[in-house]
């Protein structure tokens, strides 16, 4: 089974048929999600809104462990994660999109874990490439097809290395010129521990990254809410599209 997780920009799944809610008890929490159905099809996912029903749950407050733990209890072995994210990267102007192949993570004081001494022992997972390349390779198949190109001037990315960062303040010039030094493409806070923490439950993982905004310091304008949400509604007619046939493909 295929689960999205839904970033900024995607808490409700419009145009999707949604067929119950399932509210799933976790050692970490309780965690709901809804099963969605595509078109007349008989093709079916979960969605799981990252940021709860409305957008309510900062970056830092996620509970990333009873996500990935209600996920894996429901069956699910692949995760299309939709991550909205700041440019550094100079070609991935806001409304493009790309599909990370690496990451650092700058994030702290989250649980990162399920190997935390409590439930399972201890075990260090191979994290040398975080994302799943079979599912890369689906969501950029999905891309091609919905083709992208035609459509916009915008550009797709077939990798790049993704900066998590703690949140929920956006960066700061001088960490973003950081960032950009140690080899950042973009830049988000969500990112992680999702990542690792799917790879320690075997579930297979990967992430559309919408640029959203120039990270700070690489625009002239400020940074503004309302600018990033007029590129995510824009975004995310073409991201529905590509969900659509993600679903075909795995
Ligand atoms: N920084 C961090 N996270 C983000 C940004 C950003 O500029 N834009 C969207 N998510």
């Amino acid at each position: 089974m295929l689960a999205i997780i839904g970033g900024t920009g995607l808490s409700e799944l419009e145009g999707f048929e949604q067929l119950e809610k399932v509210a799933v008890k976790t050692s970490y929490g309780l965690v709901k999600v809804r099963l969605v159905r595509i078109g007349s099809g008989d093709k079916e996912f979960i969605f799981l809104p990252r940021h709860g029903a409305g957008h309510k749950i900062p970056p830092h407050k996620i509970n990333y462990r009873a996500n990935i733990a209600a996920l894996s209890d429901l069956g699910v072995t692949a995760i299309v994660a939709i991550n909205a994210v700041g440019a550094i990267h100079g070609d991935f102007l806001p409304g493009s999109v790309a599909v990370p192949d690496q990451l650092i993570d700058y994030s702290y004081s989250r649980d990162v874990s399920f190997f935390d001494g409590k439930l399972k022992i201890v075990h260090h997972i191979d994290f040398t490439n975080p994302y799943s390349e079979p599912i890369r390779q689906r969501i950029l198949e999905a891309m091609e097809s919905v083709n992208f190109h035609s459509k916009t001037d915008f550009k797709v990315m077939a990798g790049g290395t993704y900066a998590c960062t703690q949140g929920p303040r956006l960066e700061t010039a001088a960490e973003v010129r950081r960032l950009a030094q140690d080899g950042c493409d973009m830049v988000g806070m969500t990112g992680m521990p999702e990542a690792s923490l799917a790879r320690e439950l075997e579930i297979e993982y990967a992430s559309l990254a919408l640029s959203v905004n120039w990270a700070a310091g690489l625009s002239e304008v400020p940074i503004t809410l309302d600018d990033i949400h007029e590129v995510l509604e824009g975004g995310m007619e073409f991201v529905s599209a590509v969900i659509t046939e993600i679903v075909q493909r795995i």
